[in-house]
């Protein structure tokens, strides 16, 4: 008989990720539609497990969406052969031990980025799956935003000719939290924590630049920390011990050049909080998280440059939106039925934690860069041999 469902461990579900994005926008979405379509018109649907440590906020969240399963026993839930997949959205410095502990259980690993917090540990992991042969994958989140998916349309049908350059500014202003709450978690902003916006967000942008544009062979980043003060969740004051911007630039495969700016210490003067413009030969484009807008080599303006005189010329009318022509599904309910798809069918599959290291690959060269003041050039990955990990638990 064909199998009805899967179960999935959800670990870090009480967190902003966790139950936005991968419980609320994901699971229970798929729950609700009946499960994910697989290839043969079959459904298959998802039976979540939620895994934390407060059983309180757990129970509440299983009675709120009428969950039947929680506990606070991992080892126990990894144990259990009803679980197919083990899902982590834990803080990024909780992630690697717990991933170690379930591709031990021979369960199919799904990840938040980053996969680790150093790129050894993010390559042994890898490693450690592909040795074991469970199937894993790594959010990818930003190709999914309609924005992005626009901008591939682009690319895909030649609009820019030789693409020449990406310049991206990415992020808004995250209040210092004593006057008015931040409105991210304190930790983001303590390296010790695993926090810091290079690490956060240069993962993000390997993915998109390698899909889109080109492997990325080279960085060169300054990463600062602005504000060095801070107020947590309770109010306490902090030392902010991470980045909270950088300013990089991109070398990529073909000869791209890439200029990204990301920063929590910057007020928005854009249409969105993320924006990418791209020149090529043949037109241009900017692309944010859901508008993509276009201005082709045969309609381009001929600025001349005069400081002497006013220039009452409206540059933003020389651009067109590009139409949604589509309709644009949640990027990590998109990602979490392909990934099912690639547990229960064997479908391909490219975002897996090799790729995953490659994020971390580059948020630690930014780092290096950041620290030495040079541009730090990022050699191809090639996977360790590990011999697998003994089975932890009994299957
Ligand atoms: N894909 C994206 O766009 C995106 C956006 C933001 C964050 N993230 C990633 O998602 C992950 C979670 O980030 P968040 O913003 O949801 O954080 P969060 O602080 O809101 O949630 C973290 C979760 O981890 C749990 N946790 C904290 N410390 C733990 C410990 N020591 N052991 C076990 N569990 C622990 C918390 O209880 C909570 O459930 C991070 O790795 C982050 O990099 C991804």
């Amino acid at each position: 008989m064909a199998q009805k469902s899967i179960g999935i461990i959800m670990n870090g579900v009480s967190g902003r990720m966790g139950y936005r994005q991968h419980l609320l926008r994901s699971i229970l979405a798929i729950r609700e539609q009946g499960g994910v379509l697989l290839g043969n018109g079959d459904r298959i649907q998802v039976e979540p497990i939620l895994v934390g440590r407060r059983e309180a906020v757990l129970a509440e969240l299983a009675r709120k969406h009428g969950i039947a399963d929680y506990t606070t026993d991992l080892d126990a839930a990894l144990a259990d052969p009803r679980w197919t997949i083990y899902a982590d959205f834990l803080v990024t410095k909780a992630r690697a031990a717990a991933i170690r502990k379930a591709i031990a259980a021979g369960k199919a690993i799904y990840t938040e980025k980053p996969t680790a917090e150093s790129l050894p540990e993010a390559l042994e992991l890898a490693a450690q799956a592909r040795a074991a042969g469970v199937k894993n994958g790594v959010v990818h989140d930003k190709l999914f935003l309609p924005g992005l998916r626009k901008l591939a349309r682009l690319i895909d049908s030649g609009f820019f000719g030789r693409i020449l350059s990406v310049r991206g500014e990415f992020g808004y202003w995250v209040f210092e939290g004593d006057w008015q709450p931040a409105q991210r978690p304190s930790w983001n902003y303590r390296a010790e924590d695993g926090g810091g916006i290079v690490v956060d967000m240069f993962p993000h942008w390997n993915y998109v630049l390698e899909n889109l544009f080109g492997r990325v062979e080279s960085v060169y980043a300054r990463a600062v920390t602005h504000i060095p003060n801070r107020f947590d969740e309770t109010g306490q004051p902090y030392t902010a011990t991470a980045d909270d911007a950088v300013y990089a630039v991109f070398e990529l495969a073909g000869g791209v050049i890439a200029q990204l700016n990301s920063s929590w210490t910057v007020r928005v003067d854009r249409k969105e909080l993320v924006e990418f413009q791209i020149d090529g030969t043949h037109g241009s484009a900017v692309a944010g998280l859901f508008g993509c807008r276009i201005q082709p080599r045969n309609a381009t303006p001929k600025p001349v440059w005069n400081p002497d005189l006013a220039d009452d010329h409206d540059y933003a009318r020389d651009w067109m939106e590009v139409p949604d022509n589509d309709v644009f599904e949640n990027g990590f309910k998109t990602q979490w039925e392909q990934f099912v798809r690639h547990v229960v069918e064997d479908t391909p599959y490219e975002f897996d934690l090799l790729a995953g290291a490659r994020g971390v690959q580059l948020a630690e060269a930014g780092l290096q860069s950041s620290r030495t003041g040079t541009r730090v050039d990022l050699p191809e990955l090639v996977l360790p041999k590990v011999a697998p990990t003994p089975t932890a638990v009994t299957r």
